[in-house]
């Protein structure tokens, strides 16, 4: 795992945007694989900007989601799917057959995950993932003891995704289980990018890169990942001893 740290948001925003683009101009069908949440906001809109601004060309890729809450409407703006579609997809032009996202509402979630694990297997492995870490140190909603080498899967989620998870929604929904890729599916990327930002960041990504490797703690396993890049603002960084850039 190489460890980035950048002087802020936007800065650290922008190199995540650059290596996304870079990915793709390298290898144009690339599989991606994108986390929401308050993080990646910024790296999506820089994504987007940059792209239009150098025709970046993602008409061959394939886009899946890392996640969704299950029960709720893709219309609800606090949704994975809401989210990918406003800051990713549309200002990216993806085409809908490009696309593969988790059904939040399915009458069927096994059948729900086979359909990714299916999808991973035929177009995979993922080229690029970027994810978030949660404040319990989950990726996806792998929350803390989620066994290693699942695949896609139902969550129960814990107390802190639940209470940390309402600052996305405008309404009073019940946020309890999440669909999310699994812990092998995260690791098996061939390049995973992590970010974190913000000083509330802090205690996590010291334990992320600091302290034993254990599913009790998903983002620790970032390290043992051959390819993979933890990238950070100075905040998020401030708990660890050895700073690099
Ligand atoms: C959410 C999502 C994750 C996300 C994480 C961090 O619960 N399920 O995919 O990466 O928590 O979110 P944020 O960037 O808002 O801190």
């Amino acid at each position: 795992m190489e460890l980035k740290t950048y002087q802020d948001y936007n800065a650290m925003s922008s190199a995540a945007a650059d290596m996304i683009i870079d990915c793709v101009r390298k290898k144009p069908q690339a599989l991606l694989c994108f986390a929401t949440g308050d993080t990646p906001r910024l790296t999506y809109q820089i994504l987007a900007e940059n792209s239009k601004r150098d025709k970046i060309d993602f008409s061959k890729c394939f886009m899946i989601g890392l996640d969704e809450w299950l029960g709720i409407s893709p219309d609800n703006t606090g949704t994975c799917h809401h989210f990918l579609h406003t800051w990713l997809l549309q200002p990216l032009s993806i085409d809908p057959s490009q696309i593969h996202l988790f059904d939040g509402l399915t009458p069927n979630e096994e059948e729900e995950c086979e359909r990714m694990n299916n999808l991973i297997t035929k177009k995979g492995p993922i080229d690029f993932m970027v994810v978030g870490v949660g404040m319990n140190g989950h990726i996806g909603f792998n929350e803390p003891g989620t066994d290693i080498e699942s695949l896609a899967h139902v969550a129960i989620l814990d107390h802190t995704t639940r209470t940390v998870g309402k600052k996305y929604f405008r309404d009073d929904v019940q946020i309890n289980r999440g669909i999310t890729l699994g812990l092998k599916q995260v690791m098996q990327a061939e390049t995973l990018l992590m970010i974190a930002n913000g000083k509330k960041k802090a205690p996590v990504i010291k334990q992320a890169v600091s302290e034993k490797i254990s599913n009790s703690f998903p983002a620790s396993l970032i390290q043992r990942h051959s390819n993979a890049i933890l990238m950070t603002d100075n905040e998020a960084a401030s708990e660890l001893e050895i700073l690099q850039t």
